[in-house]
């Protein structure tokens, strides 16, 4: 039988994302609830190396499920990929009486986790927080919502000035390997072509597109271009590509960069926080380990650490389809 979970850690790790507050202080609040001690690590796994830890009770997170950030700080730690930095890590929390650790973060906190978890015998539970949404056993993770509504916010901004001008625009948006920010965003901003890792479309049918789009009588476009995808070595080299072959374009870059992981986190990503994390406590207070929370179908589920990373979270390709129909 495994032994009772009496002291939970939580921290968030890699980037941050809206709504990993609201995570903590659900984890905080759930184990409060269920009168189990809660210690938050500074930094990810490098505050677990270093033993930067707090206290925390219900009233430690007072006033944080409206804000952006994580109040635990985040890092992606390089001593953590050794073994003697996880020996480090396992030592502080067995020190601290730590009985099991609640992860918030992407793959790169999951793949660490479940490491440590088989060196160390500490059970760990991830919960997904990273605005890319790629990660596999939820339909949703932490902050993707929030940084949907920045883009679809700043390309609104971004068409005004196009529309003004007779303007093309290139808007890259984050994603490192994945295009679910940039599909999603693009069709909710009504983008003329979106570019994605996962559809590797071509120079040529790029082309051919914006020429159809002058053709059509459109005097402005904007496209949409995941960070991770292929079609151009970067946003800035397909954008002269572009005014080389197109030369009537008047063509811009605007990288909209790391605001798209900030801000108050969206009301679905609080709601999506508070559910995921009193699960992800419940799970370990249940006697489980080495699993990740997820939201399939609005129901809360759970999959081994080991689905989660083999798993691909695939993109719904219909919706590259939808915009090709709206974009006539
Ligand atoms: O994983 C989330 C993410 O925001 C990616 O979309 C992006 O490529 C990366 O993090 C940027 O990381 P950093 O803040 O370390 O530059």
């Amino acid at each position: 039988m495994s032994k009772k979970v009496r002291r939970i850690g939580v921290m968030t790790s890699g980037g941050d994302s809206p709504g990993m507050n609201a995570a903590i202080r659900a984890v905080v609040r759930t184990c409060a609830y269920y009168h189990t001690d809660c210690v938050g690590f500074y930094r990810g796994f490098q505050g677990m190396i270093n033993g930067e830890s707090i206290n925390l009770n219900a009233r430690s997170v007072r006033n944080i499920v409206n804000q952006g950030g994580t109040i635990l700080q985040s890092a992606r730690s390089k001593e953590f990929l050794t073994e003697e930095g996880r020996a480090k890590a396992a030592k502080n929390l067995k020190d601290a009486e730590i009985d099991a650790m609640i992860l918030i973060g992407g793959d790169g906190t999951f793949r660490g986790g479940q490491v440590f978890s088989k060196e160390h015998g500490i059970p760990v539970i991830g919960v997904p927080g990273t605005i890319d949404n790629d990660i596999y056993g939820t339909h949703y993770t932490i902050g993707y919502d929030t940084a949907l509504n920045t883009v679809v916010e700043a390309i609104d901004k971004i068409r005004d000035t196009a529309s003004s001008h007779n303007r093309l625009f290139f808007v890259e948006v984050m994603g490192r390997d994945a295009g679910f920010i940039a599909l999603n965003s693009g069709i909710g901003a009504g983008a003329e072509e979106i570019l994605i890792p996962e559809e590797d479309l071509g120079l040529e049918r790029l082309l051919d597109s914006l020429e159809r789009s002058r053709r059509a009588g459109k005097t402005s476009s904007i496209v949409v271009v995941s960070e991770g995808d292929k079609i151009g070595k970067n946003v800035f080299e397909l954008a002269d590509y572009v005014k080389k072959h197109l030369p009537y374009y008047d063509a811009r870059v605007t990288v909209l960069g790391h605001i798209q992981r900030g801000g108050r986190p969206s009301c679905f990503d609080r709601v999506l926080a508070s559910r995921l994390s009193v699960k992800a406590v419940e799970l370990l207070l249940d006697g489980k380990k080495d699993l990740m929370v997820g939201m399939l179908n609005n129901e809360m589920e759970s999959c081994s650490l080991d689905q989660a990373l083999k798993g691909k979270h695939n993109i719904n390709k219909d919706l590259l389809r939808i915009s090709e129909i709206l974009s006539t």
